[in-house]
């Protein structure tokens, strides 16, 4: 999920940025000026009262709060001087750096920012701060030529800032055979067999949730622990089986999830995981507890569904800190094997032992997992923006590009069908322009051998459509976005399961319909007994006869009409009928912004939002 960390970087960059003075006039002399005072804090550590005082006229909380790719309100639209802040206050950041201020230094001052300003509370600014202070600095020192722009243009892309720099743009070759003609899949006639496929996914399972403490806690991204602080209104409590607030999943919900689901899809052929298992308290994460929670959470897995085949993909949400991951030649003290070593032997729980070179190597694999069907799972997190290591270098980080595409041709030459399975979906604002277009081009160049795409992380309950570049009003593609396990924000726990053309020779392995169960918090809050039901199936609701990318395609035509009704079931499915979201609604932004992200496949094209 990227609200959290979103937020936090933005926090670390935009308490660079001292000065709103220049909001109105953004003058050459100006940005000298704002240089100055920034180098003279950064070297005196002292930030000056008149500077704090422009500082709080940014907002900088209100900004961290609107930022969320899933907000429901409707927020300005970001204003492009966030971005033009980012780049002059980063610029005196590096040149800091590179100047030999001291680190520490530095982040003290961001610490006694991010507190006076009242941004998160001190608990929150001290630890985080300091657990990604030693990457984040090393970054800044050895990337070379690194400029504020750059920095700010790779991990805010989900502001929109952009980096000027041209080596930021590479390809990936793709094999030179000619793409074969596109045959239209048949849809299979009633009666063909069909699979069952359950996708999970942002399980964010919290070991020490605690019902009754506090649910409004000043850390803000996350409470409903026992060291949340007291709680101060009987409203304020967390509920016994989770809560709308910034809470994540309690173990006896996933463990009333995989029992109701044992007993309502008793069919299931696989299952696809699509990541984010560690809880939202990002400031208080390590390496052991995250090792420990990944390890609880594919044993309750495992436990739950015997026999069961289960396909993960790794969340930006594994590491420590957050979202921190290095590229495979990183072998110093940032090393991430510590993580791909584990996940290897825990994975092998499913996978057979031939993906562990891979896993080992990148987090990501490709199995035959049966007859004419593939499982490529790919490690996302080398296009996250927010994951820094991408500033030092993001040209095809762990070669993962190059080898899914050989992966796609030599399923290609064996006639296989493939489903792609990741937890960051490429049309994210949050997954970098070059990788996000790179992907785009092999998912076209292989679309007769890709069956089906599969992620995650955005917690709730999407597709996204993939457009040809060429004839541009062909839709090629469409991915399911799977809906959070966890509540985590103002939403119900929530899964899905597919039902697939196959398993027969010459199956097409293509999506034919999905049903969306959730578990209503308010209900449960006072029955205290979880009820999973089922809030919709894709065609019924939608009234479609097949789930063909054109149909989704003729689906979003028919919700951008003022007043579209089936927008609104659609809204109600997508924030799986949580009261909070219901409450506020969506009005003409949010549903703007909502169509465009459907339709955006390439975070580096967004010409599908024009008409939305
Ligand atoms: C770098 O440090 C030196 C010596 O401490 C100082 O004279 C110089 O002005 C600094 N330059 C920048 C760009 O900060
Ligand atoms: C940095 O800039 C210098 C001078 O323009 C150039 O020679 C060098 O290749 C650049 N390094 C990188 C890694 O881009
Ligand atoms: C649960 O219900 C009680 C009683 O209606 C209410 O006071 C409390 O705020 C609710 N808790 C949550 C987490 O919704
Ligand atoms: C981190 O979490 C543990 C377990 O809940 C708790 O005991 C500890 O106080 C937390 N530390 C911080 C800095 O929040
Ligand atoms: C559902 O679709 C059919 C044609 O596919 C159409 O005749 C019917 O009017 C639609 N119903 C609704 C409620 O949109
Ligand atoms: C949409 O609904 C609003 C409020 O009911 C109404 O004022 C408006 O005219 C409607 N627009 C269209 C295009 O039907």
């Amino acid at each position: 999920m990227r609200v959290s960390l979103a937020s936090v970087i933005i926090l670390l960059v935009g308490t660079c940025c001292y000065a709103l003075s220049i909001k109105e006039d953004l003058s050459p002399s100006r940005e000298d000026l704002l240089r100055d005072e920034i180098q003279e804090a950064l070297e005196t550590g002292v930030v000056n009262p008149f500077l704090k005082h422009v500082l709080q006229t940014l907002k900088l909380e209100t900004l961290l709060e609107t930022s969320s790719y899933e907000s429901d309100e409707e927020p300005e639209p970001y204003d492009p001087i966030y971005c033009a802040l980012c780049n002059v206050g980063m610029d005196a950041v590096i040149h800091a750096v590179h100047n030999g201020t001291d680190p520490d230094v530095i982040t003290d001052l961001l610490v006694e920012l991010c507190v006076d300003l009242g941004i998160f509370n001190y608990n929150f600014c001290e630890h985080f701060l300091r657990d990604i202070e030693d990457q984040l600095f090393w970054v800044m020192e050895n990337r070379a030529n690194l400029t504020g722009e750059d920095f700010c243009g790779m991990l805010l892309g989900i502001l929109g800032c952009e980096t000027d720099n041209p080596d930021r743009i590479w390809e990936v070759a793709l094999p030179d055979e000619n793409k074969p003609p596109v045959v239209d899949p048949v849809i299979p006639p009633d009666g063909t067999p069909v699979m069952k496929v359950l996708h999970l996914s942002d399980t964010h399972y919290d070991p020490h949730y605690l019902p009754g403490s506090n649910a409004e806690c000043g850390e803000r991204l996350y409470c409903c622990r026992a060291e949340s602080g007291p709680v101060e209104t009987p409203e304020a409590a967390a509920g016994k089986w989770g809560d709308y607030r910034s809470c994540d999943a309690p173990q006896w919900l996933l463990q009333a999830m995989y029992d109701h689901i044992k007993i309502a899809h008793q069919d299931l052929d696989f299952i696809i995981w699509t990541g984010d298992l560690i809880p939202h308290n990002i400031w208080n994460t390590t390496k052991e507890g995250n090792l420990q929670i990944i390890k609880d959470c594919v044993q309750m897995l495992a436990d739950n569904f015997p026999g069961v085949p289960v396909f993960p993909a790794i969340g930006n949400h594994e590491s420590h800190p957050v979202a921190s991951f290095p590229q495979p030649y990183i072998d110093n003290e940032f090393d991430i094997s510590w993580l791909y070593d584990e996940i290897t032997a825990l994975w092998s729980t499913w996978l057979p032992p031939d993906v562990a070179h891979s896993v080992a190597y990148g987090a990501y694999y490709s199995t035959l997992i049966k007859p004419g069907l593939r499982v490529i799972s790919m490690n996302s997190n080398y296009c996250y923006g927010l994951n820094w290591w991408l500033v030092y270098d993001d040209i095809d980080p762990a070669e993962e590009l190059d080898w899914i595409a050989k992966e796609l041709h030599a399923a290609e030459a064996s006639g296989e069908m493939v489903y792609l399975i990741a937890h960051i979906p490429p049309g994210n604002s949050d997954c970098t322009r070059t990788w996000s277009h790179e992907f785009n081009k092999i998912v076209f160049r292989y679309e007769s051998t890709v069956a089906g795409l599969f992620y995650g992380h955005n917690h709730l309950d999407q597709i996204m459509l993939f457009y040809d570049p060429v004839e541009t009003t062909r839709p090629y593609h469409v991915a399911y976005v799977a809906q959070s396990q966890t509540p985590y924000t103002n939403l119900n726990p929530g899964y899905k399961v597919y039902t697939v053309d196959g398993d027969y020779a010459g199956s097409s392995y293509r999506i034919l319909d999905h049903e969306n169960w959730i578990l209503d918090l308010d209900e449960v809050n006072q029955s205290d007994n979880p009820r999973f039901f089922l809030l919709y199936t894709a065609q019924d609701a939608y009234n479609m006869t097949d789930l063909t990318p054109k149909s989704w395609d003729d689906l979003l035509t028919q919700m951008k009409e003022p007043n579209s009704t089936v927008f609104d079931t659609f809204y109600i499915n997508h924030v799986k009928a949580a009261r909070p979201r219901l409450e506020k609604g969506c009005g003409d932004f949010c549903k703007s912004s909502l169509l465009c992200r459907l339709a955006v496949s390439d975070s580096s094209d967004h010409s599908h939002c024009d008409n939305l």
